[in-house]
């Protein structure tokens, strides 16, 4: 009967339960007052009610007892409810040791995705089942929101931000993705489907129509721009080198460190003044504009993998670790001599 008219989506990702928990929880517990509060409200209208025209109430003393009983319990409930809302917040938040990245982009008015294995998607999302799936995600334009409700996944995407969203689904099929923050005109058609798929039926579905990973087209890019002419793995490059860079601190001319992510490569591709490695000087030129926030994606995936090449796993990120090791001097030549070929090889493709 209700098949069409869902009360309640299906849970159908790994932190689902505890969400449905404490949200049945909240509305229980909401019920429960209401009517404790109803209820007394028509027993005490009857109880007290007036009884004759000239009738003059009693006097009442303060009941100290009644007071603190009635400011202390539900200030405890409700401190309960915070942690364990935060505790599932903060749950939820922590991103899984590895996970697959898929870059998203929304504008008005649809969803872009790209497969870390290069495949490009419009409005429908193929993912394995039962594995940790990152989302990194930023709006071309205005503000939209990514929301898969029987993943309980529900994160606004900002422009010029980048946002983080994971989920791992735990049952195939096919759910809803709508865009949950008004974002214009056709808001109400920003919408999509999302495919969960077993794991064998993903990598069938991969096997068809992808030109290269992610990080291959960035590396494409990183030569169409000219980006390898300055940006070399020699210690006289113009630029510093980005071999092994990502997830590190870098030290900037102004003293600062900064760690180097993708909000931080984005800014350096758009506005390169705005943040200048030590020893560098400001010469880049700014490539907004030429850029669509796809290929800005597929730019950061090409110097992600330039870190990641000599572990083998281009396509599984684990987040960077915070680590206190001390800022490199961009002077110093990168260790990692195996990890030169990709810019030089792409020095020799040039032309
Ligand atoms: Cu995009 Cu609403």
């Amino acid at each position: 009967m209700f098949e069409d008219f869902p009360i309640h989506p299906e849970a159908v990702s790994t932190v689902a339960r505890q969400i449905d928990t404490f949200y049945f929880f909240m509305v229980g517990l909401s019920a429960l007052m209401a009517f404790l509060i109803a209820a007394t409200i028509v027993v005490f209208a009857i109880k007290y009610r007036r009884r004759s025209a000239t009738e003059i109430p009693p006097v009442v003393i303060e009941n100290k007892l009644v007071e603190i009983t009635w400011i202390v319990i539900p200030f405890l409930i409700f401190m309960g409810l915070f942690v364990w809302s935060a505790w599932i917040y903060f749950d939820i938040q922590r991103m899984p040791a590895e996970t697959m990245d898929i870059h998203v982009v929304a504008k008005q008015w649809m969803w872009k995705f790209q497969h870390p294995t290069g495949q490009t998607e419009i409005n429908d999302l193929h993912v394995p089942v039962n594995q940790p799936v990152r989302l990194i995600m930023i709006s071309q334009d205005v503000i939209h929101n990514f929301f898969v409700p029987e993943f309980r996944v529900h994160t606004d995407v900002l422009p010029n931000r980048y946002r983080y969203q994971w989920f791992e689904a735990t049952k195939p099929g096919v759910y809803n993705l709508f865009c949950s923050e008004y974002c214009g005109t056709d808001h109400s058609r920003m919408i999509g489907k999302v495919y969960v798929m077993e794991e064998s039926d993903y990598e069938t579905w991969l096997a068809g129509g992808a030109t290269g990973s992610a990080a291959d087209q960035g590396e494409q890019l990183f030569q169409k721009f000219a980006c390898n002419t300055c940006h070399a793995d020699s210690a006289s490059a113009r630029g510093p080198s980005l071999t092994g860079v990502f997830g590190d601190p870098v030290l900037l001319s102004t003293g600062e460190t900064v760690m180097v992510d993708e909000q931080y490569i984005r800014e350096s591709i758009l506005n390169p003044r705005a943040k200048i490695v030590q020893g560098y000087d400001a010469i880049m030129p700014s490539f907004q504009g030429q850029l669509s926030e796809e290929q800005v994606l597929q730019l950061i995936a090409y110097i992600k993998s330039l870190d990641t090449q000599q572990d083998q796993t281009p396509a599984v990120q684990p987040r960077p670790s915070q680590q206190p090791a001390p800022p490199q001097s961009p002077d110093a030549t990168q260790p990692a001599a195996g990890q030169q070929s990709a810019p030089t090889e792409a020095q020799a493709n040039n032309g």
